[in-house]
């Protein structure tokens, strides 16, 4: 395609060097539909004549078919997607096809190709999004009365609703929708247009060529255009995020469905057996998400680090950022894939999980809040129950285990009406304030959750 300034040809090694085919060619329904709006601006505003407008737009969708097919291999020689879509043009129409790549060149081309094929790519990935989120609150609402341990340092802290437990991970997920709504914003732009980098002499028509493409309006800026990433790097932040939420949340329920804690129940289609052991059920999936968060990650800090030290504007560096964010794009939807229905089959064993806290102490908070309700100082009222618990402990029994009359002669200044209050269930429906544990606020936090979902749904239709 440059022929004409070099007197050699690329070298064999170079050529297998500088393609980006195995990146790019599965990117050509995108490149012909920037060069097929292109194609018809240039017709519009007379640069071409509108006939031949016609014909190409013919000749690349008949281009379509033949990559589509595999009928059209892609030659390493021509580099790229693009070089080689243009070459099969020309090879069709002859001069017709050699005014396609008038005003415009492979750095606002590759730019608009990977800004289209970005913005498919985070709609499906926002069904996913959409039906994580769906699950998270089908099984908090399902699961709001039943009581588990809520941890802090992975040490049995206060009991929660386990529907609040699920809504701690709705919230975390809906933070990453935003984020995700956020990386489509970034892609809401045009390149078309910028050239090479400078702009054109010629008097293209950009707003036409956003519009065609579904862009609200063209990029600001020619050189920041061909030079920026950061449309690329939104996706990656999103996806970085979210993986280590899925990762905790994979996490945890290792942990919970493990035989010692054993109150979290995984359905049997999403846990694989041993080769060697015949009583395993092994939680795989759940360490695979966990595991996969690092190659997400890994390809974030591989473009940030080609990123780092490129002088404005093009640079060759930028044909890499492809390698990463596919990879990152297939692992992000492989991740919804699975994590949806297993999240919709966990079940939770609330008896189990009650044998585990059986001896009380997590409603040593309870004990010092209702000695503050009765004027002690909370610093006091917290030395006070850390001593009976230690005495417990010296005991070998649980706050459950005391007798009225231990009671009284280890922490007198409980009255009759404390031991209403020393059962899990009570514990769970006091912690009442906005945002807490207690049934009715769980009830409420679905509620919002549910108007974010729709809110979010919404925001993805436009
Ligand atoms: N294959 C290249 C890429 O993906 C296309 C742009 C090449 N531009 C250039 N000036 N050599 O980035």
């Amino acid at each position: 395609m440059w022929k004409g300034r070099f007197s050699e040809n690329t070298a064999q090694a170079v050529q297998k060097f500088t393609q980006s085919l195995d990146l790019d060619w599965a990117l050509a329904s995108y490149d012909i539909d920037g060069s097929i709006a292109h194609a018809r601006m240039l017709g519009s505003v007379g640069l071409i004549p509108a006939d031949e407008a016609r014909q190409i737009e013919d000749g690349l969708s008949r281009i379509r078919e033949e990559i589509a097919s595999g009928a059209l291999v892609p030659a390493q020689e021509l580099e790229d997607v693009h070089m080689n879509i243009e070459s099969r043009l020309i090879e069709l129409l002859g001069p017709t096809g050699a005014r396609l790549h008038t005003g415009r060149s492979r750095n606002d081309q590759v730019a608009v190709t990977m800004r289209l094929f970005l913005r498919d790519r985070l709609h499906r990935i926002g069904s996913g999004m959409d039906a994580l989120l769906a699950v998270m609150l089908e099984r908090a609402a399902r699961h709001r009365d039943i009581i588990v341990p809520g941890f802090t340092h992975l040490q049995q802290a206060q009991p929660i609703s386990m529907g609040h437990y699920w809504m701690a991970h709705f919230s975390a997920f809906s933070r990453d929708c935003d984020r995700l709504l956020f990386a489509l914003e970034s892609l809401r732009e045009c390149p078309l247009g910028a050239g090479a980098l400078a702009g054109s002499t010629l008097p293209l028509d950009r707003e036409m060529t956003a519009r065609e493409l579904g862009f609200a309006r063209p990029t600001r800026n020619s050189l920041d255009t061909v030079a920026q990433r950061d449309y690329m790097a939104d996706y990656h932040s999103f996806a970085v995020t979210f993986a280590t939420h899925c990762s905790r949340l994979a996490e945890d329920f290792v942990i919970y469905s493990s035989r010692e804690f054993g109150w979290l129940l995984l359905p049997d289609a999403f846990c694989t057996g041993s080769s060697m052991m015949p009583q395993k059920k092994n939680p795989d999936v759940l360490e695979l998400l966990r595991g996969k968060t690092g190659q997400i990650l890994g390809h974030f800090l591989d473009l940030l680090v080609t990123l780092k030290g490129l002088p404005m504007t093009y640079d060759r560096d930028l044909q890499e950022d492809k390698r990463g964010l596919q990879a990152s794009l297939r692992t992000v939807e492989d991740m919804l894939a699975v994590l949806v229905p297993l999240l919709s089959a966990v079940e939770v064993d609330g008896e189990k999980a009650a044998e585990g806290m059986n001896d009380g102490f997590l409603l040593a908070t309870d004990v010092a809040e209702y000695l503050v309700a009765r004027g002690v100082p909370f610093r006091q009222a917290h030395g006070m129950v850390g001593g009976l618990v230690k005495e417990c402990i010296a005991r070998k029994k649980g706050l459950f285990d005391l007798t009225r009359d231990e009671w009284k002669a280890l922490l007198p200044e409980a009255g009759e009406d404390l031991f209403p209050l020393l059962s899990l269930r009570s514990a769970v429906e006091r912690r009442n304030t906005y945002g807490g544990t207690a049934f009715d606020q769980v009830a409420k936090q679905i509620e919002e959750g549910k108007t974010f979902l729709e809110s979010f749904r919404e925001s993805f239709k436009r």
